[in-house]
């Protein structure tokens, strides 16, 4: 472990940006983090936490140590009679996470398959996919304080999930580094294969009594036909979140645009696809030279290759300017801009 310079972050985001960090450093465990953390470099400079860089916009160099988590392990911690609780690094890749998970017979977390990132940065969003959060299997998560460099535990209310929200994005932004994450995983399948596209892929694949390796298939499946492979195209996943609106806008919405895709949170609020927004605003495939709009999902924005964060970033405020003008919603980035 040693502290690098101007070390280029492209292999280390998935939008695949050539920017400079300053600093870099790797570390594989908790020790190695605390010794960072104490070096002179770490003291007189700014610190980036870096997961697997998946939600990440990089519109610049980054003037600061970038400290990349790749704490590993996947550990049964407890093994009850029903329920198991099962640890994983943060800097375990999420996907392998859940493909360990299914193999361990731990049940819960087969919807969130392929999505991108790793483990530590699961809570900070609040990782979601096809009606299942991590919240609905979260147990609880240890993250380093970064002025005692003592860890912490924080269970599922203090962490004060919400939709791509928690403590860690807001109060609490900055100030700690996440280490482990805890689930409570069930050893009997109890699946969730109510989103509709679930069942469309099960059905035509012709399986009536779905295994929870079965629902991970089909979620995989829907995600490779529909989001591009970072390793092929960059990207970020959804750059942008569904947005929340009162039954009131929605229907000012609906009497101009009858077909607008939307979703009850509750009684009184509704979550609007912002990917029809934007395609329905023609973004949709949107090409400009090396960098545009997802062919087949106007939330995803993708990197050709070559592009730089800056024109990304400007795409991105020049849909939420379209949307705006032409629904009365301001749509907000779920990806992170440096
Ligand atoms: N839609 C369009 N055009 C598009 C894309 C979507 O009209 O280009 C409409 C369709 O009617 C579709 C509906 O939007 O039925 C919903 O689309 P989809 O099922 O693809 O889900 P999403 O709302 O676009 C969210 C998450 C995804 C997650 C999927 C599945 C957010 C911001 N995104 O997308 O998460 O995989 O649901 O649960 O909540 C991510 O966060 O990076 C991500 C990929």
């Amino acid at each position: 472990m040693s502290i690098q310079q101007q070390i280029s972050l492209k292999p280390y985001n998935t939008f695949g940006l050539d920017v400079k960090a300053k600093y870099f450093v790797e570390v594989t465990d908790e020790h190695q983090l605390i010794e960072v953390l104490k070096s002179d470099i770490a003291v007189n400079n700014e610190l980036f936490i870096l997961g697997g860089g998946s939600n990440l916009l990089l519109t610049k160099d980054v003037d600061a140590l970038v400290i990349k988590m790749s704490i590993k392990a996947v550990q049964v911690l407890e093994d009850f009679e029903e329920e198991v609780l099962l640890a994983g690094g943060a800097g375990e890749e999420w996907h392998e996470f859940v493909m360990k998970s299914l193999e361990l017979n731990c049940f819960g977390l087969e919807n969130l398959s392929l999505i991108p990132g790793c483990v530590g940065a699961s809570p900070m969003q609040n990782i979601g996919a096809y009606g299942v959060e991590i919240k609905d299997r979260f147990e609880y998560l240890e993250a380093l304080n970064l002025k005692t460099l003592k860890i912490e535990k924080f269970d599922n209310a203090a962490c004060e999930f919400g939709y791509r929200e928690s403590v860690f994005k807001r109060k609490l932004k900055g100030q700690y580094i996440i280490t482990k994450v805890v689930f409570r995983l069930s050893k009997s399948p109890k699946l969730n294969t109510s989103y509709g596209a679930i069942e469309v892929e099960l059905k035509n694949q012709g399986i009536s009594n779905p295994t929870p390796k079965d629902v991970s298939n089909a979620v995989i499946a829907i995600r490779q036909s529909k989001l591009p492979d970072p390793k092929e195209i960059g990207n970020s996943g959804s750059f942008f979140k569904n947005p929340v609106v009162t039954l009131s806008v929605l229907n000012k919405i609906k009497s101009n645009y009858p077909d607008v895709v939307a979703y009850e949170v509750d009684k009184q609020n509704f979550k609007l696809a912002a990917g029809w927004l934007i395609e329905n605003a023609g973004w949709k495939g949107k090409t400009i030279g090396t960098y545009g709009v997802h062919k087949k999902q106007a939330l995803v924005l993708v990197n050709y290759g070559g592009a730089l964060g800056k024109d990304i970033y400007k795409l991105s405020a020049d849909i939420i300017a379209s949307v705006e003008e032409k629904y009365g919603v301001k749509l907000e980035r779920e990806v992170n801009i440096y």
